[in-house]
């Protein structure tokens, strides 16, 4: 796909993250971990609680999910979904700011997480005291960012949109002639940006585990493999989305897979995305797109560390102790939630005109 326009970037410098080392798995046999889903469905049903779990967590907590009348799905769903629950207590399994987002829209509600450690990247690249002084240098800008963000920088802005409505959400903005201040990841910013031609500055985040993504060994192995469709997050890398024939959310990607006729795929994004695919199309061959290539470090090799800190047992042991509860204060939780809901309302008129 071939995109227009030009971007500027904000000069500012942010903090470095590192990735954590890949957290060790829980290594059950099939029997412990029947007996662990099944001591984990006692005790959502007797806490009146709900399992909310994002595409990249590990297959079983997805299912689990599904079987529990919870549910599974991406960053945008996965806000709704948990607003619309009428049980007492959310339990995300996904990375921090999806749980304070589910906190914010809930705040009469417990929400629980797995593991409170379970960050992002692209949260952890925008600290609010920066961020709002590099806002407050533009006042003339309309403030849009990421999802994938703290409450307090979701407080300080106009608009939060995830990947699967930024783009019609910029394409709004745009023709009310606005000015956008985005963050804070770059290659989503810029991928919109050429998209819609819209005037925008951004501040200079990425997902490390998208950004490793690389455009040539992508474009060998699609040599090799000419009938594939390649999918890819647009939290990747412009060169990457620039060889992409989907570019979209995780839940996007899926339906790529499940309603597209190629009877291969090479999928730039996490590989927990992986297991839905399969489930939904189990005769098509999934490629994960390479990481390695020059230049490559593959530190995460396409595996986010932060989501895989959510396991099956770490999940037993919040709903018996009820450790790792989500707190947003009522004053942060008021503001931040202005600029979701603007998103969630803009998201239903969307559905209403369809
Ligand atoms: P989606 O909203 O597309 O699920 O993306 C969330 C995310 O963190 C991707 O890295
Ligand atoms: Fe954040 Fe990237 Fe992990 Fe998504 S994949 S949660 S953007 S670090």
């Amino acid at each position: 796909m071939k995109v227009k326009g030009t971007t500027q970037e904000a000069q500012v410098h942010i903090p470095q993250v590192k990735a954590p080392p890949y957290p060790e798995q829980d290594h059950l046999s099939e029997e412990e971990k029947r007996e662990l889903k099944e001591q984990i469905k006692q005790k959502l049903k007797e806490q009146n609680a709900v399992l909310v779990a994002h595409y990249y967590t590990d297959g079983d907590l997805q299912d689990l999910a599904e079987e529990t009348g919870g549910c599974v799905a991406d960053s945008l769903e996965m806000a709704r979904f948990g607003a619309e629950q009428e049980a007492s207590t959310l339990v995300v399994a996904g990375v921090r700011f999806m749980g304070e987002t589910s906190k914010i829209l809930n705040i009469e509600k417990r929400v629980l997480m797995p593991d409170l450690a379970a960050t992002c990247s692209l949260d952890e690249g925008c600290p609010i005291d920066q961020f709002r002084a590099y806002c407050d240098q533009y006042p003339d800008h309309t403030v849009v960012v990421y999802a994938n963000t703290s409450a307090e920088v979701k407080a300080r802005s106009d608009w939060v949109v995830t990947s699967g409505i930024a783009l019609p959400v910029i394409k709004h903005l745009s023709q009310l002639g606005e000015k956008i201040l985005w963050a804070p990841d770059k290659h989503l910013g810029q991928y919109v940006q050429h998209m819609t031609g819209v005037e925008m500055i951004f501040w200079p985040g990425s997902c490390l585990v998208h950004e490793e993504f690389k455009a040539d060994a992508l474009q060998k192995m699609h040599l090799n493999h000419p009938k594939a469709a390649v999918l890819v997050h647009p939290e990747s890398p412009q060169n990457v989305v620039d060889l992409a024939d989907v570019v979209g959310s995780t839940t996007a990607l899926i339906e790529a897979v499940r309603t597209m006729d190629n009877p291969e795929f090479i999928v730039a994004t996490d590989a927990g995305i992986l297991h839905k695919m399969r489930q939904l199309a189990p005769d098509k061959v999934l490629l994960p797109a390479p990481t390695m290539g020059e230049g490559a470090t593959c530190e995460s090799c396409a595996r986010c560390p932060w989501m895989a800190m959510n396991s099956l047992k770490k999940l037993a042991h919040v709903l018996d102790t009820g450790e790792n509860e989500i707190l947003v204060s009522q004053e942060l939780a008021k503001k931040a939630r202005i600029p979701i809901q603007r998103m969630l309302d803009f998201a239903a008129q969307m559905k209403q005109k369809k």
